[in-house]
């Protein structure tokens, strides 16, 4: 159930000098989060950042009442959330939005890019657990920018491209050999930036493949009241990314037409 909680800084894993995972630990139980669920974190000590932050769960510990999530500092807040000190209280509104979907599948590609791979964690154990194959294919500028690949390889086969192929196929994530080499998905499920997402959800309407993003719209208050961060749909509707999102068939949004 969607809560206000208090939780404490536990851990912070720093990545690079812009990437962190970090850790909240809280007294109470936590709340059950499913893959692709969001929090709304509050940034404390930041009188210039007044609205809380959309970021994906990257993970759960049900029994250390803990909370991860893997953070690309782009801007006040996400920077002045790399600053705080072990045992900092910080407020969470979570659990928020809907969940990737799994239905009747045998296999699976999850294309992610930039901060988009968070939530791929949580979704590969899933996939794992329910025995589905699963390709991971992650992009980015260079290889400094390629992150979680131990994590993914847990969970199934992890392709990578860059751009200026320091590390996998030299590319964009849809000029990797997958998509031409004949290899055959039932789904693909992609989050990062909506180029990139609109590229995967173009290649998936070509192959009839069923296809489903989760939309990093900016986001204010995160819970469909101030319109903020609505997506058109391809039959002419607004869709609220924070309270009907952020996973979308591909299929509904009017980037697909
Ligand atoms: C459902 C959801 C899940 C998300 N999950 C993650 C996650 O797991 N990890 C993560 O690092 N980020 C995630 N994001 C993106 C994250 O919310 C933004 O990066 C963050 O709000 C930026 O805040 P800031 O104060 O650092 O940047 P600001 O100072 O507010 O902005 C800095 C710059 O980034 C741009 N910007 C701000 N927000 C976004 C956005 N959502 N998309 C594109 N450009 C933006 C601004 O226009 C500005 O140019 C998610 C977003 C959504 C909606
Ligand atoms: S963020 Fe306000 S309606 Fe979605």
């Amino acid at each position: 159930m969607k809560k206000i909680q208090d939780f404490k800084l536990k851990t912070y894993q720093w990545l690079n000098d812009e990437n962190y995972i970090f850790t909240l630990q809280s007294e109470e139980d936590i709340e059950a989060v499913e893959a692709g669920m969001f929090a709304e974190i509050e940034v404390p000590n930041a009188s210039d950042v007044f609205l809380r932050r959309p970021i994906s769960v990257l993970d759960v510990d049900y029994d250390n009442k803990s909370l991860s999530f893997y953070i690309k500092a782009i801007g006040k807040g996400t920077r002045k959330l790399g600053t705080l000190q072990e045992g900092d209280p910080i407020s969470l509104i979570y659990p928020l939005g809907n969940t990737f979907t799994i239905g009747n599948i045998r296999s699976a590609l999850i294309v992610g890019g930039g901060s988009g791979i968070a939530p791929f964690v949580m979704l590969g154990r899933e996939l794992k657990e329910k025995g589905i194959k699963t390709t991971f294919l992650l992009g980015a500028r260079s290889k400094e920018d390629i992150f979680l690949t131990d994590e993914f390889a847990k969970y199934g086969e992890v392709c990578v491209t860059t751009e200026d192929g320091s590390l996998g196929e030299k590319g964009l994530v849809t000029q990797h050999s997958l998509f031409s080499d004949g290899s055959q998905f039932d789904k693909i499920y992609t989050c990062g930036p909506d180029p990139m997402m609109k590229a995967v959800a173009r290649i998936a309407k070509e192959r009839s493949i069923a296809c489903e993003a989760s939309l990093e719209n900016m986001m204010a208050c995160g819970f469909g009241a101030c319109l903020c961060c609505v997506t058109p749909t391809s039959d002419g509707r607004n869709l609220c990314v924070c309270t009907e999102g952020p996973v979308f068939n591909t299929q509904e949004l009017a980037w697909s037409i």
